[in-house]
This record gives C-alpha cells, sequence and structure tokens, in this order.
C-alpha cells in the first residue's frame, strides 16, 4: 500500500488523512467544493502548527506531513490509489453513488473502504462490482489520538481484504477490532444508547446537562461526559446513528431521544455549530 485517497474532508476525513501521512502514506484528501478543501488544508494547517508550537512536532516533520497530502475535488485522481477510505455524510444513497463512481473509476485491486457509524458495510458494497474488496474501517473521533480501528466485515468482504486492512490499521499506529457487520457495530451501539438516554434525562429534568456530565465523569470514570461527548460527536450524527439501530432492529429501546431529534432540528449540533448541550461560544 502507497497511495491512500480520503473521501470527505470534514472532522473524520481529514484526520484519517492525517494519520496515514503521518505514517508515510501517500493521501489525496477529495471533497466536492473548491471551498470546502480550502477550509480542510487550513485547518490541517492549524492543527499541525498547534503540534509545533507544543513541541510534538518539528517544522521539518510539518513539511512532509503536509507534503504527502494533496488536496482535490477531482475524484479521477483516485484511480491509481491503493485504498479509498470513504468519510463522507452519513447517507446510504450518497455513499452508494459514490461508490459506484469510485468503482468505475480505481484500478481493480483497489480496496474500497467506508468509515461509516452504522450504515450496512453490506448495503453499500452493493453499489459495486467488487463487495469482496469492500469494508468497514470505522475510525473513532479525535481519529489523531484513537486508537481503535473497528475493522468491519461486510457479507461478501474476502479473507485477504479483511486481513489487508487489519494490517494496514496496525502499521498506521491503531489497535484494530474484527467486527461483523450489526447496525451500529461494537462500540456505536453500546455508546450512542447511552449519549440517546442522556438526553433524555435532560428532556425528562432529571437533571441538568452539566451534573449529568459530572456524574459520568467522576461516577464512572469517562473521559467526558455523555452529553459534551455527543457534542463532540455531533448530534446530527448520533441521531443518525440512533435512527439507523432503531429501523434496522425495529426495538423500541433504540428510539431517538425527543430532545436530540429537536436539538438537530434546531441546529443545535454540538462544538461545530458551537452550541450543543453546552455552549462552545464562550
Ligand atoms: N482533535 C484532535 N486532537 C485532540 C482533540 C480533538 N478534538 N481533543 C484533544 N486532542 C488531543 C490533544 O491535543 C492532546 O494531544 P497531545 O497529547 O498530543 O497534546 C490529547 O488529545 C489529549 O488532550 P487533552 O489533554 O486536552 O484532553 P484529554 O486528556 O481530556 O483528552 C479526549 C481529550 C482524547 C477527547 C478525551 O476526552 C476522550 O478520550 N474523550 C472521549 C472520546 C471518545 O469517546 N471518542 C469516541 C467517540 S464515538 C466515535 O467517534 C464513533 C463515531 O462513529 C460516532
Amino acid at each position: 500500500m502507497k497511495k491512500i485517497v480520503v473521501i470527505g474532508g470534514g472532522t473524520m476525513g481529514l484526520d484519517i488523512a492525517q494519520v496515514f501521512a503521518r505514517s508515510g502514506f501517500d493521501v489525496v484528501v477529495r471533497d466536492i467544493s473548491e471551498e470546502i478543501i480550502k477550509n480542510s488544508e487550513a485547518r490541517l494547517n492549524k492543527a499541525l502548527d498547534k503540534q509545533v508550537s507544543k513541541g510534538k512536532l518539528d517544522e521539518a516533520g510539518k513539511q512532509a506531513i503536509t507534503g504527502r497530502m494533496t488536496f482535490t475535488t477531482d475524484l479521477n485522481l483516485a484511480a491509481d490509489a491503493d485504498l479509498v477510505v470513504e468519510a463522507a455524510i452519513e447517507n446510504l444513497d450518497i455513499k452508494k453513488q459514490v461508490f459506484a463512481d469510485l468503482d468505475k473509476i480505481c484500478k481493480p485491486e483497489t480496496i474500497l473502504a467506508s468509515n461509516t457509524s452504522s450504515i450496512s458495510i453490506t448495503a453499500i458494497a452493493a453499489a459495486t462490482q467488487r463487495p469482496d474488496k469492500f469494508i468497514g474501517m470505522h475510525f473513532f473521533n479525535p481519529a489523531t489520538v484513537m486508537k481503535l480501528v473497528e475493522v468491519i466485515r461486510g457479507a461478501k468482504t474476502s479473507d485477504e481484504t479483511f486481513k489487508t486492512v487489519y494490517e494496514l490499521a496496525k502499521t498506521i499506529g491503531k489497535d484494530p477490532v474484527e467486527v461483523n457487520e450489526a447496525p451500529g457495530f461494537v462500540v456505536n451501539k453500546i455508546l450512542i444508547p447511552m449519549i440517546n438516554e442522556a438526553c433524555d434525562l435532560v428532556y425528562t429534568g432529571v437533571a441538568s446537562a452539566e451534573d449529568i456530565d459530572k456524574a459520568m465523569q467522576l461516577g464512572a470514570n469517562h473521559p467526558m461526559g455523555p452529553l459534551a461527548l455527543g457534542d463532540l460527536i455531533g448530534l446530527d450524527v448520533c441521531l443518525a446513528i440512533m435512527d439507523t439501530i432503531y429501523q434496522e432492529s425495529g426495538d423500541p429501546k433504540y428510539r431517538a431521544s425527543l430532545l436530540l431529534r429537536k436539538m438537530v432540528r434546531a441546529g443545535f449540533l454540538g462544538r461545530k455549530t458551537g452550541k450543543g448541550f453546552h455552549d462552545y461560544n464562550k
């Protein structure tokens, strides 16, 4: 593996791209508009400058990382990629379209991976003619820091594809787990319903957002409270995951909190919009 293409220059896509570039891979970050891609490049520079100012990276190291990264709107740059990791919006139709296009553009050996947080790998793979070379490669936010990668087998993922991606995750300094496809996979199936429960505790007036987060930090030793974590992940992403788990399982225990849905409708999505359960404009 030499060349990796990351589809999506948002929070996850950019961090995933940075992780690969730090490990010496040539990385292309592709998004749909010049404005988005310029913004991604600026955010990368800012994040690396922060590392330099902390003494965690020197200027030469920064140049080496940025020198390995290309930002583009041109999907054709994926033609000779060894791996494509998609981190676009959580929408099955959009993902299927992206992968149908990639399937035509990429060389036959290219492995196609999705960083989807809960959508069926088998369903996305069905948009391609290479479901044996299709896999889930699920990173965790912030992807530059979190050690886990869930490597998710779809119904037709080959053992060879699985082994290649599992080993690759180790090569980039991550600690992978093997997962068979199921809605929410492992971490999100446990984590997102917990965040949803925290939303309901706010909704039913049991405690304030601050006290719920404090309770879980001090009472369960979580590094951050569930509502602060929901704000970090993005409340829209949390809602999309709850809705997928609910639809796929048909189990009412996975019904999204009415408050979570209301906040997403209002545009209170967490850190990325400056306000979620906590205020980030201060
Ligand atoms: N982006 C990039 N780097 C970040 C960051 C961010 N948002 N937040 C913190 N960091 C970095 C810091 O720069 C620091 O790096 P350094 O050691 O090189 O200086 C390091 O992380 C530690 O940060 P801090 O000392 O400031 O803060 P903490 O020790 O409190 O750690 C945290 C911050 C790592 C975010 C920690 O609070 C944590 O682990 N929280 C839980 C995160 C979590 O559960 N993520 C999974 C979400 S689920 C998911 O992503 C799946 C998806 O499908 C929804």
